[in-house]
C-alpha cells in the first residue's frame, strides 16, 4: 500500500464525502482552527458547532481572550466538559500574547506544542490547517484507521504500539493539499471507521484493509490490557 494509493483513496473519498465548509474551515488562522481542534478534542461536530460559534463572537482574537475573566471562558465551555480543556486554552492565549507577540508559534510542532493543551497530534492539526505546512497527525480517529487497515496489534497506549501508529501516519501524510488531508482523515474516522459500528461498505479502505479480510475491524484498536 504505497503513500500515493493511501492519499488518492482518501481525497477521492473527501472530494465527494468530507466536511469542506465547517466554520473553522472557512476562515483558517491558527487561532480559529486551535479552538475547533480543542473543542473538538473529546466534543463532536454537531455539539461543538452552538459553542465554537458563540466563543467566537465573545472572543474573535487571540488577545480578547487572553484579557478575559477565568468565570467568562468557562461559562461559555459549560456543557461541553472536560474543562481542564478551557483553562489550558485560557492558558495558553495568555502565552502567545505575553511569550509570542499574539502570533501562534506555527512554524513547528515543536514550538506549537510548548502550549498548554497542545499535544503532537493536536499541533500537527493547527500547523497542517492553518499553514499547509506537511505535519502529521494522529488523534484517536485516526488511530482507528491505521490500526485497522495495518491490523496493528497490542493497545495503543502502549509507547512500542504508539510509535509505530506515528510511523505509519507520518508515512502516509502527503505533500500536497494538507488542510484536506487532515480534515479528511479525521472524517474518514469519525464518520465511516467509528469504534463500535464501522462503515465498512462505504470505506474507501474496503479492498485493502487487514482487519475487514479478517472479519476483526472491532478488535482494533485493541484496548487497554486488564
Ligand atoms: N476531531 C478533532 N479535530 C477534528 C476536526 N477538525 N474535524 C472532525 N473531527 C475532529
Amino acid at each position: 500500500l504505497s503513500p500515493e494509493d493511501v492519499q488518492a483513496r482518501v481525497f477521492a473519498w473527501f472530494d465527494v464525502h468530507g466536511r469542506k465548509h465547517l466554520p473553522w474551515q472557512e476562515d483558517t488562522t491558527p487561532y480559529r482552527v486551535w479552538v475547533s481542534e480543542i473543542m473538538l478534542q473529546q466534543t463532536q461536530v454537531a455539539t461543538v458547532l452552538p459553542y465554537y460559534a458563540r466563543f467566537m463572537e465573545r472572543f474573535p482574537e487571540v488577545q480578547m481572550l487572553a484579557a478575559a475573566d477565568s468565570d467568562d471562558v468557562l461559562h461559555l465551555w459549560t456543557g461541553l466538559g472536560y474543562y481542564a480543556r478551557a483553562r489550558n486554552l485560557h492558558k495558553a492565549a495568555q502565552q502567545v500574547v505575553s511569550e509570542h507577540g499574539g502570533e501562534f508559534p506555527v512554524e513547528s510542532v515543536e514550538a506549537l506544542s510548548t502550549l498548554p493543551g497542545i499535544g503532537r497530534s493536536t499541533a500537527g492539526a493547527i500547523i497542517s490547517i492553518s499553514t499547509g505546512q506537511r505535519a502529521p497527525i494522529l488523534d484517536g480517529n485516526v488511530k482507528r484507521v491505521l490500526a485497522r487497515l495495518h491490523a496493528v496489534e497490542g493497545w495503543p497506549g502502549r509507547p512500542a504500539v504508539e510509535k509505530e501508529l506515528w510511523t505509519l501516519a507520518e508515512r502516509y501524510t502527503p505533500d500536497n493539499r494538507l488542510p484536506d488531508w487532515t480534515q479528511a482523515v479525521m472524517d474518514l474516522g469519525a464518520t465511516l471507521c467509528t469504534r463500535g459500528r464501522p462503515d465498512c461498505e462505504r470505506c474507501p479502505f474496503n479492498d485493502v484493509c487487514v482487519a475487514h479480510a479478517r472479519g476483526e475491524e472491532k478488535r482494533f484498536p485493541e484496548s487497554k490490557p486488564k
